[in-house]
């Protein structure tokens, strides 16, 4: 095994270029997204392996609704799917699993199963394992303003300590790694508040063929970076 010395805390990975896999065989793009389930799989074991204590995994943007609307239909099909199958070996293997985003905007069966399988494992000690579904971080930091609003906090008393206790998952670090798939080098509203810090790595390997080697080699490269934090 790679002599890893500094192993991220909490590793966010950017899914991306499940269509163009699937365009690149001539299918239609859902199959990419099926597909992208197994590099899922594959990620998460991984990330089990090498003792991450927080995965979060961007499955579904707030951008996203604009695409048709069996492709979208078909993506909350296949979470919904693969929730209910996984729900008892997440649990067996002690994955607390969470999610992330406006969940309420979601359909009813997708949120039934999301509630079951977060309750299921809410006791977990082990990998935390974050969908962000339904996630954009500018709606993200919206919302917490409305709460700090609603609650009628004064002027003087924000800060961003405060801001930080209203967003989705307060308790959740911030990344120390960013992955991205698919060649492109965006945020796309991933985590925008909580990723002012976080090493950021880019692989030209479509999510599809995302495997524990390609896992791998985003924490060797972590290994040389030097984090300041604005310091020297
Ligand atoms: C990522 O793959 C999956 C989601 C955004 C849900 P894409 O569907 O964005 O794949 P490309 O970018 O079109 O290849
Ligand atoms: C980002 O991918 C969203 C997810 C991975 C869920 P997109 O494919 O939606 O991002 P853009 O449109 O290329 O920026
Ligand atoms: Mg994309």
């Amino acid at each position: 095994m790679e002599n890893l010395k500094v192993i991220p805390i909490h590793i966010g990975v950017i899914m991306d270029g499940n269509g163009r896999w699937a365009e690149k065989r001539n299918l239609p793009r859902i199959f990419g997204h099926k597909e992208g389930i197994e590099a899922v799989r594959r990620t998460v074991k991984a990330a089990v392996k090498y003792n991450i204590k927080y995965l979060t995994l961007y499955s579904f943007s707030t951008e996203n609704w604009k695409r048709p609307k069996e492709e979208v239909e078909f993506l909350f099909y296949l979470m919904e799917e693969n929730l209910k199958n996984e729900g008892e070996e997440l649990n067996k293997n002690n994955i607390k699993v969470r999610f992330l985003g406006r969940k309420w905007e979601l359909p009813v069966n997708l949120i039934k199963i999301m509630d079951y399988v977060e309750n299921l494992t809410k006791e977990n000690t082990g990998l935390n394992l974050i969908f962000a579904i339904n996630y954009g971080g500018r709606v993200e930091i919206v919302d917490a303003v409305k709460k700090i609003i609603k609650l009628g906090y004064k002027e003087e008393e924000i800060d961003e300590t405060l801001i930080k206790k209203f967003l989705y998952l307060p308790d959740v670090p911030e990344p120390d790694l960013i992955i991205r798939t698919s060649g492109e080098k965006r945020i796309s509203n991933f985590l925008l508040w909580q990723s002012a810090y976080s090493e950021f790595y880019f692989t030209s390997v479509l999510w599809p063929d995302f495997d524990e080697n390609e896992f791998l080699k985003a924490l060797v490269d972590y290994q040389k970076r030097k984090r300041k934090f604005g310091g020297i």
